[in-house]
């Protein structure tokens, strides 16, 4: 059966379960939460606030069962090629695979590379941890990550995630073009103490290696051109590149092209995580990515989170219709996880044709979105709980805060669950008339504004309790949400590795670029982009 028709068999379940809020599922079932929530080591999943039942649920399980998502996470594992039209295994896994057992990619175990290149991270982030690794001003205080896309957000997420444990040098990150970026960074540094490390799986991408040359230029300036080079470390699969840009192999971390770039965290590429929070505790981010790798591949599809995470995720895009979704953490250190997980989600899912080169027949990736909880609440939520559009979201907390702070944990628990509980029960009419009132209100005045207090409910999210932001626990988020997006492409049978879409636009800029500076017309462009070069130019003046 096709994704399109597999897809469909969920449809008389939409139609039964439209006239059965949850709100009344929940009364009609007391079990409803043990049922519908899951653990896994120190993390709980409660997706007991889904428009789902049990035969719902079975049906989306039956999905995953036909579109063989089962036999297609195994391919996946085994290094089989699946990305096709790059003809690539797809490997993040054994990066963090800590289980001794070989990985295979065309006949070659290539667990002995992977430790080969950890353990080079692990001498090079202790020499520069401890000082014995010294640079012209002597010891690094503060270490820049250049790079963009998956050699960015990933590590740059991780490091403000895990802040409370960073114990090494300062981490920074640059990964925009304008050259905003790059200077507001590079304020009050001392270029001395500073190592730049170019992180680019392909070292061609053009905004990080513009970057890369200014960062360059700003440290020669300040140690000369002969002491440069030791201010400078690379994260990549080019090596030819790398030594181009003057950068000698003892300081390059090299990693492969069966790890995609938003993949790649788990890689050379978490080079400033581990310089920040120092090798045992990336180990603990590799170990718990590594517990939801295990679970993913043993746990029962019915039994299995990031598969249900996927499987709602279809159901709401696909047969309801909700376009997108949002990721809340109650924890304001995951600021940039909802961004993080825009490429992960966004440049893995957003596809247009099948595996096969087909239109897809059925809708694929969500837009996907988020801000921490509790300042969401007071800017975006408005929508979520009475806009016209439905869109289910993510909750994330920790049971445990790093920081003591009077109450402060407890209210910002308190918001999370009071947000999900509101967005499930809502606040029918007859319970705001009710309400108006007893305060008092007149009857005119409650036919007033009723309607405006009324919360339709019925909106779903899923939550997860962790006991803690530690790295074992980022780790395992991070890959339940990997593993979501791949069910959910392996389902619409699209290649979730591969990012053509984001190459017309960088041929467009690089054929454009000549016309900003020279007083020619772009005579082939369309008038609009005639029209903008047009008035950039004067404007420029
Ligand atoms: O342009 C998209 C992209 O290729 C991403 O997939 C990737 O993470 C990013 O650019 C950066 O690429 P690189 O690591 O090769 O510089």
């Amino acid at each position: 059966m096709n994704a399109k028709s597999a897809i469909k068999t969920l449809e008389p379940h939409r139609k039964r379960l439209s006239d059965m809020p949850m709100r009344d599922l929940f009364v009609a079932d007391s079990k409803r939460f043990s049922k519908f929530s899951l653990t896994l080591d120190d993390l709980s999943f409660d997706f007991s606030k889904n428009r789902i039942d049990a035969d719902a649920f079975d049906a989306l399980v039956e999905l995953a069962r036909n579109r063989q998502v089962e036999e297609r996470r195994d391919a996946m594992f085994a290094g089989e090629h699946i990305n096709t039209t790059e003809d690539r295994a797809v490997l993040h896994t054994a990066l963090r695979n800590l289980s001794g057992d070989p990985v295979l990619v065309d006949g070659k175990n290539v667990m002995p590379e992977i430790r080969k290149v950890l353990s080079a991270m692990r001498k090079f982030s202790n020499d520069v941890r401890s000082g014995k690794y010294k640079v012209s001003g002597g010891k690094i205080t503060d270490v820049v990550n250049v790079g963009i896309g998956g050699s960015d957000l990933g590590p740059a997420m991780v490091v403000r995630a895990l802040s409370p444990y960073a114990d090494g040098p300062q981490a920074h990150f640059v990964s925009n073009v304008d050259g905003a970026d790059l200077a507001d960074t590079l304020k009050g540094l001392n270029p001395k103490t500073t190592l730049f490390i170019i992180a680019s799986k392909t070292f061609t991408t053009a905004e990080t290696m513009a970057n890369a040359r200014s960062a360059l230029a700003w440290i020669k300036k300040a140690v000369g051109v002969k002491k440069a080079g030791s201010h400078f470390a690379a994260l990549s699969t080019n090596l030819e590149a790398t030594r181009a840009f003057g950068i000698s192999d003892d300081r390059t971390f090299g990693f492969w092209d069966w790890v995609g770039g938003r993949y790649s965290v788990w890689s050379a590429i978490g080079l400033s995580v581990m310089l920040a929070i120092g090798p045992a505790r990336f180990r603990s981010f590799l170990e718990g990515a590594h517990i939801v790798d295990q679970h993913f591949c043993k746990a029962p599809l019915e039994k299995n989170i990031p598969v249900i995470m996927a499987l709602l995720g279809i159901w709401y895009r696909n047969i309801w219709g909700f376009g997108t979704h949002a990721v809340l953490p109650y924890d304001n250190r995951l600021a940039r996880f909802p961004a993080y997980l825009q490429q992960l989600d966004m440049e893995s899912n957003g596809k247009h044709v099948d595996l096969a080169g087909k239109t897809v027949r059925t809708e694929t990736g969500p837009v996907v979105w988020g801000e921490p909880g509790t300042n969401g609440q007071h800017a975006f939520y408005q929508l979520i709980h009475q806009g016209t559009d439905i869109i289910p979201c993510d909750f994330l907390v920790a049971a445990q805060p790093q920081e003591k702070l009077g109450n402060h944990h407890l209210m910002l628990v308190a918001n999370c669950l009071a947000q999900s509980e509101a967005l499930m029960t809502g606040k029918t009419l007859e319970e705001v008339t009710a309400e108006l009132k007893k305060n008092g209100l007149d009857e005119a005045a409650i036919e007033h504004l009723a309607p405006h207090k009324v919360f339709e409910g019925n909106r779903p999210s899923n939550t997860f309790i962790y006991r803690k932001l530690t790295p074992k626990t980022l780790g395992m988020l991070i890959a339940l949400y990997e593993h979501k997006v791949f069910v959910q492409g392996t389902i619409w049978d699209i290649n979730s590795f591969d990012q053509w879409g984001v190459e017309l636009g960088k041929v467009l800029a690089v054929e454009i670029q000549p016309f900003l500076s020279a007083d020619k017309s772009p005579t082939k462009k369309d008038s609009s982009t005639k029209g903008l070069v047009k008035a950039f130019l004067s404007l420029r003046s």
